[in-house]
This record gives structure tokens, C-alpha cells and sequence, in this order.
């Protein structure tokens, strides 16, 4: 088993991310190998991988097997700040340049000179911001909000994303430019499910590392427990892992883990018993999978989107009955009619007083 044992980092004191790393699989062998091989230049890395698949463990582990490895690491969340913050963040701000900058300060890009700026979620960046980095990275140089002064920087940016960035760029939300800046060199994370042969080596890494924080003595796995982590499909990929053998920790009793004791979330063991991800499921799981779309494909203004979809499917249903549209909806009659006429679904005809559903319906999303 191959394990790798990482300085621990302070910020993340309250989970053990980023002590060790387990590569069993043999796909993540070939994701090491690659990894050690891109590690020692200079190059950006885009990290591209679901949820909890381990970017920001890969990101760290990159940066200290670089030359990088006694400058700072500063990681950051691109998508949870607002754009003036972000831009404030990033690049830095003199004392006055905004309402409430009561002190000048260093950006991140600063923060991380002679190390790795880690910017997490890159696709989440506003565009205007987009362009401001992209002159960054190209001059090597920032200049802070409200100064003038240009500041070298020398930081070598990684980038992670858990979405297709091909397909924001189609949709226009993300710059080509950028994304062939960042993406020199591509590190794919596969999801959990696809590399099975780490599920039960994290696991025991997981039992170790925690019950040693527990001060437990040696747990084991029964035979069904560890079928049980191999059969999953792990959605939630090893941070679900990591969080499930936790909890079972807490319960199990006399050193062994039972299959009882590991408790997944009822809505994946669903969507599991029923095969496949995406092959069937309940109505939750296929709404969960409708919205993730399009949280991807059409962001912005999703909210009325999908209520007006709701509203015309419905209307649709019922034959274009507003009472029992109203009715299936838990609606008043006239909000529903209201809403209705505000979709165009419904035309008043002011002359003869009457209401008439519009012929022409289309229902735009379907979920
Ligand atoms: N190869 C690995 N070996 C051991 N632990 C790992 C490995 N990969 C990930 N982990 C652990 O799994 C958890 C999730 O990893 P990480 O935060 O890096 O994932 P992520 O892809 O950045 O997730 P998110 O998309 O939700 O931000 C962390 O606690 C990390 O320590
Ligand atoms: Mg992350």
C-alpha cells in the first residue's frame, strides 16, 4: 500500500486533510505517476474532479513535491466570495480604495509569493475578474485596488474545478484564454466508484487515523462491512468515505465494524438498490439530477425557470384546468391564474371575457 505522508496543515486543523494520501488503485497509481512527473515544473495544473474526490489533497501534495515546497500554500474558494471581494481578495487593496478598506492589504496573489496559489472552484470567477487574472498570470504582476504600483509576484497557480469548464466556456461564462492558461497540464480526479480498489484501503487509512484521535485501540471491518463499502457507489466520493467510517467509529462496539454500523445516506442507497446512477431512482433523485443539469448548463435565473416550468407542466397535467392545476399545486385559484397569464400560458380575451389556454405551450424544461 502505498501511502504519503504530508506536513499537516494548520488551516485545516479540524479534519485530518492533508496528513497522508492513499493511491492503491491502479488508476490512481497512473494519477500519481502523472502527478509526480508535472509536480517539479513550473507549470499551472488544472485539477478537474467531483465533489470530495481529493482536488485540494492533490493540489498540496503537487506544491510539496515542488521547489515551491517552503513557500506558502494559500488556498481559495473562488466561488464564496462576491466579485468586488474576490477582486479585493486576489489582487489586494490600498487603505481608502473602498468603503471599509480601513487598512491597506496584501491580495492572495501576494500572500502566496515564492509558493502555490490554489484557486479553488475556478469556474465559479466572475468574468471581469477572469480578465484581471488572466493579465496577472501573463505579466507576473499585480497592482493593488486604488494603487498604481504594479508589484511582482512570482506564484505558481493551480486551479480545480468539480464542473466541465468546455461547457461554461460554450455558454460563455468562462474565457478560452484563461482556461488555456491555467490548463497546461490536466490532472482528472476519477470519482470513487471508478477506482473501487481504494475503497478499502482509505477506509482502514480512515479507521486508523481516527481511532488513534479516539484513542481507540485496533478496529477491524467484518466481512459484510467491507462488502458493504465495496458495493456503494459513493456519490459523495472520499470525503462521504471518510465521514461514514467516522460515524461508524462512534457506534460500533468490542473492535469491529459492522456492516449496521455504516450508515449511508438513505437517498444514494436508494438511487443504488435501483442500479446505476441515473437509471431510475426516486422522484427526489431524478429532481436532484434535473437541477444539477441545470445548475450547469443554464446558471442565472434559474428560479423562475424552473417555477414556470412547474406551472406549465402542471397546467399541462390537468388538461389545462386551473382549478385543478391550483389544486395539484396547493395553489390558490388566483395566484394560479395570475401566474399563469404572467407565463403566457393563459390569454384573457378582454372582449368576450373569456380565458383561453394558449395553443402554442411549450413546455421549455422538462424535469
Ligand atoms: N488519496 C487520498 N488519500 C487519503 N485521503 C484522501 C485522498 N483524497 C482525498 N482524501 C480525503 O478526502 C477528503 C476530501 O478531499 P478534498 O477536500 O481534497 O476533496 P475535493 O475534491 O477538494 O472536494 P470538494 O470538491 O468538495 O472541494 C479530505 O478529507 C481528504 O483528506
Ligand atoms: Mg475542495
Amino acid at each position: 500500500m502505498q501511502l504519503l505522508t504530508l506536513p499537516p496543515s494548520p488551516s485545516l486543523a479540524t479534519s485530518i486533510r492533508a496528513t497522508a494520501q492513499v493511491f492503491e488503485d491502479p488508476r490512481s497509481q497512473a494519477l500519481l505517476a502523472h502527478l509526480q512527473q508535472v509536480a517539479p515544473s513550473e507549470a499551472s495544473v488544472l485539477i478537474i474532479g467531483e465533489t470530495g474526490t481529493g482536488k485540494e489533497l492533490v493540489a498540496r501534495h503537487i506544491h510539496n513535491l515542488s521547489g515551491r515546497r517552503n513557500g506558502p500554500f494559500v488556498a481559495v474558494n473562488c466561488g464564496a466570495f462576491s466579485e468586488s471581494l474576490v477582486e479585493a481578495e486576489l489582487f489586494g487593496h490600498e487603505k481608502g480604495a473602498f468603503t471599509g478598506a480601513l487598512a491597506a492589504k496584501a491580495g492572495w496573489f501576494e500572500e502566496a509569493n515564492g509558493g502555490t496559489l490554489f484557486l479553488d472552484e475556478i469556474g465559479d470567477l466572475p468574468l471581469p475578474i477572469q480578465v484581471k487574472l488572466l493579465r496577472v498570470l501573463q505579466e507576473r504582476e499585480v497592482v493593488r485596488l486604488g494603487s498604481r504600483k504594479s508589484i511582482p509576484i512570482n506564484v505558481r497557480v493551480l486551479a480545480a474545478t468539480n464542473v466541465q469548464l468546455e461547457k461554461a466556456i460554450n455558454a460563455g461564462h468562462f474565457r478560452e484564454d484563461l482556461y488555456y492558461r491555467l490548463n497546461v497540464v490536466t490532472l482528472s480526479l476519477h470519482p470513487l466508484r471508478d477506482r473501487p480498489g481504494d475503497i478499502l484501503p482509505l477506509a482502514r487509512h480512515f479507521i486508523r487515523t481516527y481511532s488513534e484521535r479516539l484513542s481507540y485501540g485496533p478496529v477491524e471491518l467484518s466481512l459484510r462491512a467491507q462488502a458493504k463499502l465495496v458495493e456503494y457507489s459513493w456519490p459523495g466520493n472520499i470525503r462521504e468515505l471518510e465521514n461514514v467510517i467516522h460515524h461508524s467509529l462512534l457506534t460500533c462496539g468490542d473492535g469491529e465494524i459492522q456492516a449496521q454500523d455504516l450508515r449511508m445516506s438513505n437517498l444514494r442507497l436508494e438511487r443504488q438498490e435501483e442500479g446505476p446512477a441515473g437509471a431510475g431512482g426516486s422522484v427526489e433523485d431524478l429532481l436532484q439530477q434535473a437541477f444539477s443539469r441545470l445548475y450547469e448548463e443554464q446558471p442565472g435565473e434559474l428560479y423562475e425557470k424552473v417555477e414556470n416550468a412547474l406551472l406549465r407542466s402542471a397546467y399541462r397535467f390537468c388538461h389545462y384546468n386551473q382549478v385543478h392545476t391550483a389544486q395539484l399545486l396547493g395553489l390558490s385559484r388566483n395566484v394560479t391564474r395570475t401566474r399563469l397569464i404572467a407565463i403566457g400560458e393563459l390569454v384573457v380575451n378582454k372582449r368576450r371575457s373569456q380565458e383561453q389556454p394558449l395553443d402554442n405551450r411549450v413546455v421549455r424544461l422538462s424535469i
